[in-house]
């Protein structure tokens, strides 16, 4: 059942969310399946499906997911960030970023980033999307940006379809770093590759607000981009 119909208020609300989701509340099948549909409709890289998506509801696959993203965060932050390594730091301590209320929203989300680490497999329901196109070979160019663009779109439209429902969810492609243990416990087809996932759930109340965000000045230009 929708609870949030007008389009703005969901594209402005769909925010991240982690500590408000209901790990008690249990989503029922057809609103899963109805939000799969929905975002079917999303835009597709050549008009071919080439895309795969998992809905993880069993307990202990949860829990196998769960210790592999626990050595995600082990990997990729908490260890990093104790050594100080520079990249890291730079991408992710909240130490280095410029205003105070930066650094307290950074320090927020890290919070927030660990607790899904150490909740993963208590969240009722993991969306895994998968792309079984050719990986691009260089990082850059239009093989990259159609490979993961073909992805993106169906997530996003999934998340706000949850969201117009009083559920919320979260954008983890960081699971993307243990993808092949994943694709192993998911029983994805050969060359079929994990780009991220998103937990999701109904949340603890439905009203949320727009996110903090740069002034659009910041990063909008007419025509060119010039530097005034
Ligand atoms: C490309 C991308 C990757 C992200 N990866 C993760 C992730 O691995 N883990 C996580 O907890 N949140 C992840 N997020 C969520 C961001 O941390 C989140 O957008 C941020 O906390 C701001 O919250 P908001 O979206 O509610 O404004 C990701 C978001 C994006 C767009």
């Amino acid at each position: 059942m929708k609870m949030i119909s007008d389009i703005d208020e969901v594209l402005t609300t769909t925010r991240t969310v982690r500590k408000r989701l209901d790990f008690s509340r249990k989503v029922p099948v057809e609103v899963i399946e109805e939000c799969l549909l929905m975002a079917q409709q999303a835009s597709v890289g050549s008009n071919k499906e080439d895309w795969k998506f998992v809905v993880v509801t069993d307990s202990e696959l949860k829990k196998q997911l769960a210790t592999l993203y626990q050595q995600v965060w082990d990997e990729t932050v908490a260890i990093p960030l104790s050594k100080g390594e520079a990249a890291t730091v730079e991408r992710l301590a909240p130490s280095v970023r410029k205003s105070e209320e930066e650094q307290n929203r950074q320090k927020r989300i890290l919070d927030g980033v660990k607790y899904l680490v150490d909740n993963l497999e208590n969240v009722p329901a993991i969306l895994f999307a998968c792309s079984s196109a050719p990986v691009p070979r260089n990082a850059m160019g239009g093989g990259a940006s159609g490979y993961y663009g073909s992805i993106f779109p169906f997530v996003w439209s999934f998340q706000l379809a949850l969201r117009s429902r009083g559920l919320g969810s979260v954008l983890a492609t960081a699971i993307a770093h243990k993808a092949e243990e994943v694709a192993e416990l998911l029983l994805l087809p050969d060359g079929c590759k994990v780009i991220t996932m998103v937990p999701f759930g109904y949340t603890k109340g439905i009203e949320f607000s727009k996110g903090a965000r740069q002034p659009i000045s910041t990063i909008f230009r007419w025509d060119r981009w010039d530097t005034q």
